[in-house]
């Protein structure tokens, strides 16, 4: 993240804004707007700056430069310096001049030499919505801020006015803090809030006067929702998980979440990391689901993030068996599982008319020493074989499938880290496998899938690196 957003509180401090044209008009805009104490500095200015200048909004001084104006118009408290539309180099020399004496400077369209930049604003005030690029893309920041400001109603700022109003009275009548966050997540999705959001405050008013005449202060019950985060890719979320992560008070995840995953979780939500990698025992099963029902126990919202799905390998099933058990309540959010997310970016069609009847998950590691998943069976069935977590034993597994029958040359895809930007597909054959695993796997999860639709993803990408070299040529 190259810039922090921060919202500034400019009221009634001094800015500077140096130009008098159209672009300096739309800052002066938005720092009057902010309730700054304004001076323009141009020799010449538009007919909207001249009058605010007459409403007395803002004062205009023809050109000075750098010190002389901070001494002569407003001290050395400069909240704000904009540089709009001056030459290139009184640009620079602006900036220089602003960055010497540690002062806040933006030069339009030079984000180079600025210290802020300009975010899309969408204003809903008081809820203010900023948009940035980095400076890389203000058209992208446009398009981003119309549709939100499409999705948004327009009187959200109300609404969120109507519940300053509540504030106290809410916080008088919940005085557990964790009773009081839901009160507030069950009032903004709520039938109040839809009253506010119509312009129909007055019962709106008196609906939240009974709601909160009548609230309890009971301790509020914890919940668990089990949520399974796809194989990687943040795309793959479901809404349904995203709601969940948004309304967490605490987050237990392991080693496959990724940060991209996580960004996405409530941000004062705390977070538990449980590890659970193949040789990381520093938390096991039965202490994760201690902590989780200690947890819930207090009633706090929390939440299991799990790669793919939670009942695909995911050990999902006993978490909440244990749960149910301790009489929690528990919603298990379905997810992409790897073999669906790698397939699909694979370009392997798991099933297929003319190859595979049917589609097997089978895992590569047997359970707490227990038995080998039935080789012989799976050999004979017209299925696609997905092997979950059989990258360490992928030359076994290859040598017992053509041992049951199966054709050496049956393909195989291993892919690793699918749906992420350092996915890699390698194309192997029963045979070849374990060579292929030694040879292309560097450490990330490993989905092996197996069966004739899998030389139909090695097709597609010989398909596609034959047009790029035919493109090539052309140039
Ligand atoms: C403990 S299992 C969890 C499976 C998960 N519940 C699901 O539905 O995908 C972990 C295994 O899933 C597979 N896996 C998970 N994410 C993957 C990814 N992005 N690429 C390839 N394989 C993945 C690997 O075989 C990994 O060893």
């Amino acid at each position: 993240m190259k810039y922090l957003p921060l919202f500034a509180d400019l009221n009634e401090r001094n800015c500077l804004i140096i130009g008098g044209g159209e672009v300096a008009a739309q800052k002066i805009r938005l720092v009057l707007g902010a309730g700054a104490r304004l001076t323009v500095i141009a020799t010449k200015v538009n007919n909207e700056i001249r009058g605010l200048e007459a409403a007395g909004r803002l004062r205009v001084e023809p050109s000075v430069y750098g010190s002389q104006a901070i001494s002569k118009f407003c001290s050395s408290d400069v909240a704000l310096i904009v540089v709009a539309e001056a030459n290139p180099l009184d640009a620079e020399a602006w900036a220089s001049w602003a960055h010497k004496g540690g002062f806040p400077v933006n030069v339009v369209d030079r984000p180079d030499i600025s210290t802020v930049v300009f975010p899309g604003i969408v204003d809903r005030d008081p809820v203010l919505i900023a948009i940035g690029s980095s400076g890389t893309a203000p058209v992208l920041v446009r398009r981003l801020r119309e549709k939100i400001e499409e999705l948004l109603p327009s009187r959200l700022g109300r609404l969120a006015q109507f519940a300053m109003r509540f504030r106290n009275a809410v916080a008088n009548a919940e005085t557990n803090i964790i009773s009081r966050r839901r009160f507030w997540e069950g009032f903004f999705d709520g039938p109040v809030a839809r009253l506010v959001l119509k312009g129909q405050e007055h019962q709106a008013t008196k609906a939240m006067l009974r709601i909160i005449n009548g609230v309890g202060r009971s301790t509020p019950e914890g919940s668990v929702a089990l949520i399974g985060v796809g194989p990687g890719d943040p795309d793959l979320l479901t809404l349904r998980a995203l709601r969940a992560m948004q309304d967490a008070d605490v987050v237990l995840y392991d080693r496959l979440i990724g940060d991209k995953i996580l960004d996405y979780v409530r941000r004062d939500a705390e977070r538990i990391y449980v590890g659970k990698a193949p040789a990381d025992q520093s938390m096991n099963q039965q202490a994760i689901n201690a902590l989780i029902l200690e947890r819930a126990h207090t009633g706090q919202n929390v939440v299991r993030l799990k790669g793919g799905d939670p009942f695909v390998f995911g050990r999902g099933g006993e978490e909440m068996a244990v749960l149910k058990e301790a009489s929690i309540k528990v919603e298990v959010i379905p997810g992409v599982t790897a073999a669906i997310g790698c397939a699909a970016t694979a370009g392997i069609p798991l099933t297929h008319r003319d190859y595979a009847e049917g589609v097997s998950f089978v895992t590569g590691s047997t359970c707490d020493g227990g038995t080998e998943p039935d080789w012989a069976s799976l050999a004979t069935l017209r299925h696609t074989l997905v092997i979950y977590m059989g990258v360490a034993k992928a030359g076994v597994i290859g040598e017992r499938l053509v041992e049951h029958g199966m054709r050496p040359e049956t393909p195989v895809a291993v892919i690793e880290n699918g749906t992420l930007p350092d996915q890699i597909i390698a194309h192997s054959t029963l045979k070849t496998l374990g060579v292929t695993v030694t040879e292309q796997c560097i450490g990330g999860p490993v989905l092996l899938i197996i069966g004739d639709v899998a030389a139909l993803s090695r097709e597609e990408s010989r398909k596609a690196d034959a047009h790029i070299e035919r493109y090539a040529h052309a140039f």
